[in-house]
């Protein structure tokens, strides 16, 4: 059992980040203290955690800078005696990666090698240190109607989006069998909940449901998804960074399988039911565009290992965190005009037109 003392959290002002750092603040038996290195980029709202710095001004820090800048993260290490690391930074939208994959490769690619080599430097041969890498079920392509994703099954990425992922898994992997560096990596399916940037499918077409805008559904709709509450995504990391095996990759989903389609006809049932409209009000929104190109048509994840090593499971109601979820986003309205004060102004409006 590892008790980490000091955490380097990358992104943590980012979707998964943001609620990764809450989570371990709520935590009794955790009593650490948490450093949070985000560049603030389109994704990064620091306002998810403005609260943190008056309610644990001795636990939380935040300091802003890049993942690829040598000298801020080794400062960032020796400042902090980091001994662990929980890496969610990363260009994590795939939509992006396709029409600009530059920023993918730089952050993706140099930004995890720029921090091993920081671990690798300040932790020579120790061996009560962690480096957590975050990564997504993406790495390991699509799947036909049948089959889930192990541990164990071959990478072949898509997008470059997933390629930059499966590079950076794989230098993670790399540091730990050439240098010794205690590391562990887990690929996890699609999260939704609270702060996620509202580029990604749930939390858009909840917006444009609420504006009664269009809600663009990629081809014909078919293309499933695991879906995975993001708070069982914070308690399966918190899990592996306690009692993970230094050198082991963990898969984590959540049984939870959707087409998108069918994602979107629920959420227009949710939001009737929370406002009291005819379903057919939301439903008339729908509109087919046109396809991603390479648009992976099936993930599913099989999570049996850290169910059986670990003890994690997925929470089962599903429609339960979504109306949650919805309710969230509704009960928000400033945190989404935060967001859009950024870069973020319905990129996606430019980039795919109605079929
Ligand atoms: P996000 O896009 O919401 O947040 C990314 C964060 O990283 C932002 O705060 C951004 O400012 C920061 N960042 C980006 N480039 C940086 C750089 N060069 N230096 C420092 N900070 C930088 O991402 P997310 O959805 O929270 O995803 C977090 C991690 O989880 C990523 O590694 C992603 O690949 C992985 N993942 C996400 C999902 C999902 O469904 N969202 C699924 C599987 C895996
Ligand atoms: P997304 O949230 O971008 O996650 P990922 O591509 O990493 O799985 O998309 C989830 C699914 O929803 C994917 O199959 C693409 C589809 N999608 C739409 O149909 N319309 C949209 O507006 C978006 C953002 C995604």
């Amino acid at each position: 059992m590892r008790t980490p003392k000091n955490i380097l959290v990358t992104g943590g002002c980012g979707f998964i980040g943001s609620n990764f750092i809450r989570y371990l603040l709520a935590r009794k038996d955790f009593t650490g203290r948490i450093v949070n290195l985000d560049a603030l980029t389109y994704a990064g709202n620091p306002q998810s955690l403005a609260d943190l710095a008056e309610t644990h001004p001795d636990r939380y820090r935040f300091v802003h800078g890049d993942i690829c800048d040598e000298a801020v993260v080794k400062r960032t290490f020796d400042e902090h005696a980091v001994d662990t690391v929980v890496h969610f930074a990363a260009e994590s939208h795939v939509d992006r990666s396709i029409s600009g994959p530059a920023a993918f490769i730089r952050t993706n690619l140099v930004g995890t090698f720029t921090l091993l080599e920081a671990a690798r430097a300040a932790w020579k041969t120790r061996t009560d240190v962690l480096f957590h890498h975050i990564s997504t079920d993406e790495v390991y392509g699509s799947l036909g109607p049948t089959g889930r994703f192990l541990e164990t099954t071959a990478y072949d990425p898509r997008s470059p989006y997933s390629a930059s992922k499966a590079g950076s898994d794989h230098l993670v992997s790399a540091y730990h069998h050439t240098y010794g560096l205690p590391v562990t990596i887990s690929n996890c399916s699609n999260n939704f909940g609270p702060y996620q940037f509202p580029e990604k499918l749930i939390p858009l077409m909840i917006l444009n449901l609420g504006e009664g805008k269009p809600l663009p559904v990629y081809g014909d709709g078919g293309n499933v998804r695991d879906w995975l509450h993001v708070a069982d995504h914070c308690a399966a990391i918190g899990e592996i960074i306690a009692r993970g095996r230094a050198g082991e990759t963990y898969n984590i989903g959540g049984n939870n399988e959707w087409k998108n389609i069918d994602i979107v006809h629920l959420l227009c049932d949710i939001l009737a039911e929370q406002t009291g409209k005819r379903k057919e009000e939301y439903t008339k929104l729908i509109t087919f565009v046109a396809d991603r190109p390479g648009h992976d048509r099936r993930y599913a994840i099989d999570c049996g290992k850290i169910e059986r090593e670990l003890g994690w499971r997925p929470t089962p109601d599903f429609r339960a965190l979504l109306t949650a979820t919805v309710r969230w986003y509704l009960d928000n309205p400033a945190w989404i005009a935060s967001v859009r004060t950024g870069e973020y102004r319905r990129w996606l409006d430019t980039h795919y037109g109605a079929r």
